[in-house]
């Protein structure tokens, strides 16, 4: 077990799974998963979601801790303490790398969730109001300055955050979020399962019709998974090296995976029967949450207090998020840099405006600028999702299985053998990590590329 490098930490097993359960329910939940489901053929998708979830994630998340704790230090350090090798630095390295390129889309969208969520209370979705959504989002996001503004106060809130600490920044900070976004969303779920016309919405939620099911569904379900529990991209190590000596990581792999879940069909139960309620189509697609729902608030009664509730629970969910993103990058630079948290969160900052701009700006001016025939918004995730979170979860879960090897993994995971683990449970999560994942991570690749 290499010495711990890192100085803060999470003080207790609640802050961490708090924490992390911050960083994997976000946009991913509440804007991608409901429509996914939509345009995928409703249960089929999250049938297919759940099994990849529990098959193939939370295995390649236990692996993310058991690296990140071991390793205790940035994820670059930790790999090469982990498999005492430096060249596995370089994993550590495009995990930055990787949190770098989802942030840049991220906090763009961020910026919508502020915009959103001001606009909500100031009652512009209320009942009887009278707006143009669809003009309303394109007019925003394809302006210049505006979201450019948003995505801005969204960063700085962020660092805020991240220059507290881990503890008193971090930990404190989820600790209040989850509970709160949880209330939220449950609460809108009740709103929109008792609007008249409901039951079609929740009947296409959870009665399973596979004749829209695609193989590239396959693909979305995969690559949800992993977007949904930000696995690839380092995060888990970073948090990972932050967790006590004394928790239970397979107990908080299990706990961590099922509340995301769980979120995000909630999530769905909150979104879907209003959508079928007022008879619109689900596989509307991104504009989903911006479009569509606003749309719906003013048509429902209690519309103006459900948008609101709303657009915090969007604004949490994509700020804690965030702050893992950003997490990974300054824990990253303060190891590679030598500085301090401040400078290196300042450096991050800086450059993720410029990037964030450059997102956000191919949205309107930059539209013409197409890579691939898609906008540099759009290439930037979609090069993260496809491309570089495949590529680290394939790293973490080699090096676990082929370097850490099986006695370190069940020391790690069993806390030097002071936490129980049933011997069968642990034989076949290393057995997924060391055979399964990569085969199903590099077969899913290969897919995707020919
Ligand atoms: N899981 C987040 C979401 O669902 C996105 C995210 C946060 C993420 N941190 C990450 C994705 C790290 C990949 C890696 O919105």
């Amino acid at each position: 077990m290499a010495e711990r490098r890192v100085k803060d930490s999470f003080t207790s097993n609640f802050g961490m799974v708090a924490a992390a359960i911050g960083s994997a329910i976000g946009l991913g939940n509440l804007w991608r998963f409901p429509y996914l489901v939509g345009q995928n053929g409703g249960a089929a998708f999250i049938i297919v979601y759940l099994a990849i979830t529990l098959l193939i994630a939370t295995p390649i998340l236990l692996a993310e801790m058991v690296i990140g704790r071991r390793g205790g230090g940035s994820p670059r350090e930790s790999y090469i303490a982990v498999s005492g090798r430096k060249g596995w630095g370089v994993a550590g390295i495009i995990g930055m790398v990787t949190c770098f390129m989802i942030m840049s889309f991220y906090v763009v969208v961020g910026g919508w969730t502020v915009k959103y969520l001001l606009l909500s209370l100031s009652m512009a979705f209320s009942r009887g109001a009278q707006i143009d959504s669809v003009g309303l989002f394109s007019g925003f996001v394809g302006s210049s300055f505006p979201p450019i503004f948003y995505a801005a106060l969204f960063i700085i809130l962020t660092v805020a955050i991240i220059c507290v600490g881990v503890q008193k920044g971090i930990e404190k900070t989820s600790k209040l979020m989850m509970p709160l976004l949880f209330v939220l969303i449950i609460l809108i779920g009740i709103r929109s399962v008792t609007l008249p016309g409901a039951g079609a919405g929740l009947e296409y939620l959870f009665k399973p019709d596979f004749s829209h099911f695609t193989f590239d569904s396959l693909l979305a379900a995969l690559g949800q998974s992993f977007f949904s529990l930000s696995l690839g991209a380092c995060m888990l190590i970073t948090y990972g090296a932050y967790t006590p000596r004394s928790s239970n990581l397979t107990k908080n792999a299990a706990i961590i995976t099922v509340s995301d879940t769980f979120f995000a069909v909630l999530a769905g139960c909150a979104i879907m029967p209003a959508v079928f309620a007022f008879g619109i189509n689900p596989s509307e697609g991104a504009g989903l949450v911006f479009v569509t729902l606003p749309q719906i608030f003013t048509q429902m009664p209690l519309g103006g207090l459900c948008s609101i509730l709303f657009f915090i629970a969007l604004f949490l969910a994509a700020l804690s998020s965030s702050v893992s993103l950003f997490e990974v990058i300054t824990a990253s630079l303060m190891d590679i840099c030598r500085i301090s948290r401040g400078k290196a969160a300042a450096i991050t900052a800086v450059v993720l405006t410029l990037t964030g701009c450059v997102c956000s700006l191919s949205q309107g001016v930059l539209k013409h600028i197409t890579i691939a025939g898609m906008n540099i918004f759009d290439q930037f995730d979609y090069l993260s999702s496809n491309f570089l979170m495949t590529l680290g979860g394939l790293l973490t879960v080699i090096c676990v299985g082929w370097f850490v090897k099986k006695p370190a993994f069940m020391d790690e995971i069993t806390s030097g053998g002071t936490v129980k683990v049933p011997r069968p449970l642990a034989e076949i999560l290393f057995f997924v990590i060391k055979y399964a994942a990569p085969v199903v991570i590099i077969v899913t690749a290969l897919s995707i590329i020919f």
